[in-house]
Order: C-alpha cells, then sequence, then structure tokens
C-alpha cells in the first residue's frame, strides 16, 4: 500500500507549447496559448512551458500536421493539440481534492464577454472609418460593465436591512480566478494594446467595473506574467490595422 500511495501522489509530466514571439524565444501573442498558462498555473500543478517557433518545430513537435498552431499540450508523453479538448481534459483530470476546480459557478461569467473580441476585430480591421464598430464594442464593454457592477447572488446578504447595489467582486464569478477569467482576460489585454495603437481608443473611464476587474488582474501574476509584450501584439495588428489604409 505504500507503493500505491507514492504512486498516486506522483506529479504528472506536463508541457505546454505556446507561440514564440518575433525572436522566436519569448510569449508570442496567442490568447489561447496564454488561457492554457493561466489555467496550468491556476492548478497550481508542476509544469514547463516551452515557447515554439513553428518555422523549426522541435523534436517533440515533428510528426504534427502542417498548419497546425500552438497551443499544445504534452501530458505524461501524449501530445495534445485540440485547444477545447485539451482544457476539459485539464479541468477534469486535474481535479479536487489535490487541484482546484476553475468552472465559474455562473453561467453568464462565460457568456458576457463572448462578442467582445469579434467585435473588437471589427474596430481594427475598418480603422480608421470604424464609428460604426466602436459604437458596437463599446456596447459589449457596457455589458461587461453592467454585469461586473452588478452583485452576483452569492453577494447578496439576505439577512441585511442594506442592499449591496454595486459588486465589490474582484473577478468575473467571484473573488478567485475562474476559467471564464482565463478566457477573458488575455482577449481583453490585446484589445487594450492594439487598440490603443492603431485606433487611439482606451476603455472609457466611466466603465468602472471593467477598469476595477483589470486593475484587479493586472495585479495577478497568473496574468501579468503570462501577457505577451505589447509590441508582440503590436506586431501582430499591424498588417490588419494598416490594410484599409
Ligand atoms: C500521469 O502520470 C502520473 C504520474 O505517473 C499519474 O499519476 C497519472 O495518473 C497519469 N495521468 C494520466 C491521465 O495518464
Ligand atoms: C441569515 O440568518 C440565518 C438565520 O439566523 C442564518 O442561518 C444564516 O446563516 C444567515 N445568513 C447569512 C448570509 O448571514
Ligand atoms: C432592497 O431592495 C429591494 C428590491 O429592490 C427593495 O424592495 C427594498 O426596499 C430595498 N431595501 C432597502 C433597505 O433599501
Amino acid at each position: 500500500t505504500m507503493a500505491l500511495r507514492q504512486n498516486s501522489e506522483r506529479e504528472p509530466s506536463i508541457e505546454l507549447f505556446i507561440k514564440a514571439g518575433h525572436d522566436g524565444e519569448n510569449i508570442g501573442n496567442c490568447p489561447f496559448c496564454q488561457r492554457l498558462f493561466m489555467v496550468l498555473w491556476l492548478k497550481g500543478v508542476k509544469f514547463t512551458v516551452t515557447t515554439v517557433d513553428m518555422r523549426k518545430k522541435p523534436a517533440e513537435l515533428k510528426d504534427l500536421a502542417p498548419g497546425t498552431n500552438p497551443p499544445f499540450l504534452l501530458y505524461n508523453g501524449t501530445l495534445k493539440t485540440d485547444f477545447i479538448k485539451i482544457e476539459e481534459f485539464l479541468e477534469q483530470t486535474l481535479a479536487p481534492p489535490r487541484y482546484p476546480h476553475l468552472s465559474p459557478v455562473n453561467k453568464e461569467s462565460f457568456d458576457v464577454g463572448a462578442d467582445i473580441f469579434a467585435k473588437f476585430s471589427a474596430f481594427i480591421k475598418n480603422s480608421p472609418n470604424n464609428a460604426l464598430q466602436e459604437k458596437n464594442l463599446l456596447r459589449e464593454f457596457k455589458r461587461l460593465d453592467d454585469f461586473l457592477n452588478t452583485p452576483l447572488p452569492e453577494e447578496i446578504d439576505h439577512n441585511s436591512t442594506e442592499n449591496i447595489t454595486v459588486s465589490k467582486r474582484r473577478f468575473l464569478d467571484g473573488d478567485r480566478l475562474t476559467l471564464a477569467d482565463c478566457n477573458l482576460l488575455p482577449k481583453l489585454h490585446v484589445i487594450r494594446v492594439a487598440a490603443k495603437k492603431y485606433c487611439d481608443f482606451d476603455i472609457p473611464n466611466h466603465f468602472t467595473g471593467v477598469w476595477r476587474y483589470l486593475e484587479t488582474a493586472y495585479e495577478r501574476e497568473e496574468f501579468k506574467q503570462t501577457c505577451p509584450a505589447d509590441v508582440e501584439i503590436e506586431k501582430a495588428y499591424f498588417s490588419v490595422a494598416k490594410q484599409t489604409k
């Protein structure tokens, strides 16, 4: 039984491959890569991260079909390339009691930001004649802001006579980071950097919920340390933003 116990306590071997930046080494612009990077970090499991320049695939990835893009996961020696399956697999396999669940409790935590990146893409593509797309993007930010400022059911103390009217929670689904944040924060980071650079767009200050959320998130290592450098994002959007100019 001693041996069995040791076996079950052995850590899995996990290697995450993410897109390399233009220098072939640093973290590149890839919100899906950052999402898995954050998930693994939040799980508290041991893992390594390798940035890959797909022009010179490392030996572990030589069998990959051409055109397959990071992120990839090597889990106990098995290569996984389907992003959605990887996230589901990690959530199921790295489960309590040893690892935390990261699924949000409230379904809307996932849904609320679902359109924001598509609206941003339309906005930057149509620059500089993008007043309509800007309106659409701002509408999504408003929706996100309303959600972040509205108390969640669990924030409301039904015994209190005072109503909480503005949420004080730190993240989308409460005070802990969940898969919903791992999805949305990397996208918000890209939007902030690229929309500022090419459209001189700032997320308006009156979106106090969005700003509270972002400021809290940038204090967390799991997010801050997994962001690509601004220049990676700027380079990635250079041709997108310039194509109609
Ligand atoms: C991965 O390897 C670890 C350590 O050997 C083991 O405990 C775990 O069950 C393996 N997981 C899977 C999904 O194969
Ligand atoms: C509300 O009051 C009930 C009864 O006194 C108590 O059991 C419950 O824990 C209270 N709820 C909160 C959130 O304080
Ligand atoms: C709290 O909100 C409810 C529903 O909006 C309202 O009926 C109630 O009067 C409010 N209570 C206080 C103390 O403001």
